[in-house]
């Protein structure tokens, strides 16, 4: 299974200054000498880690893939058509939440997230649309044109019984099939850490896990080749 680390919190922690440490890019050159199948960066439109700068500097520094997460907001696409990352990943956002809550509304919102694929497509970006795992919404993803997904597993990390934990599980699991049923490629993220990952990392059908908050709070401890390198142990 291959690994996406999201180093969006370096970023956090360097904004927490308003200085230049820590550099987002010398954390792409330790995950990927640690691990990493593909460095995650999310441009939020209200620039509160990551920004314009990072992602062309990370476009020129990344190896492996650069998978860029973003809003369909019409300036996220222009910046998104000039740095053409290897992947754009398409979340919904919200200027208030902490963190991307729930997945994009595809069924609702199908004419909108079409065109944005298309036009990143036609950049040459491969799209990925990150999505509740719903029979609907999978299918309203394959209208779109994308030719990967990523399932949000938030439900699952969240889930506070051993009961809701298998039932998120089975969710999942019954959406990947679905999706790989639909000739998707399927990543999974969101809410992913040391204790709870490896149940997600078994699912067949499932290509890459993306993580980061945990990896970044855990490199604090350990060193972040460390906290990458455990993390890769996990998944296999
Ligand atoms: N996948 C997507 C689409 C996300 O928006 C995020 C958060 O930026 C992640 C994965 C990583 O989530 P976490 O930081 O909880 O590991």
């Amino acid at each position: 299974m291959r690994l996406g680390v999201n180093i969006d919190h370096i970023a956090t922690i360097r904004e927490a200054r308003g200085g230049l440490e820590p550099e987002p890019a010398f954390a792409v050159l330790l995950a990927e000498s640690s691990g990493a199948d593909a460095i995650v960066a999310h441009l939020r439109e209200d620039r509160r880690h990551i920004n314009d700068e990072d992602i062309f500097i990370l476009k020129g520094v990344v190896r492996t893939r650069f998978n860029l997460e973003m809003s369909i907001a019409p300036e996220i696409i222009s910046i998104a058509c000039k740095v053409k990352p290897d992947q754009a990943t398409l979340v919904p956002e919200k200027r208030q939440e902490l963190t991307t809550e729930g997945g994009l509304d595809i069924v609702a919102n199908l004419d909108k997230i079409r065109k944005s694929v298309k036009k990143l497509s036609a950049c040459g970006i491969e799209v990925s649309l990150f999505i509740d795992p719903v029979k609907a919404q999978i299918t309203a993803a394959k209208k779109t044109g994308a030719r990967m997904i990523e399932l949000h597993t938030g439900s699952y990390a969240n889930a506070g019984t051993k009961s809701e934990v298998t039932k998120r599980l089975n969710e999942l699991k019954s959406a990947v099939n679905f999706a790989k049923s639909c000739r998707l490629e399927v990543f999974a993220g969101h809410g992913l850490n040391y204790n709870n990952v490896t149940k997600i990392s078994t699912i067949k059908g499932i290509t890459e896990l993306n993580i980061g908050h945990a990896i970044i709070s855990r490199s604090v401890f350990v060193g972040l080749g460390k906290a990458i390198k455990e993390m890769r142990d996990l998944i296999g």
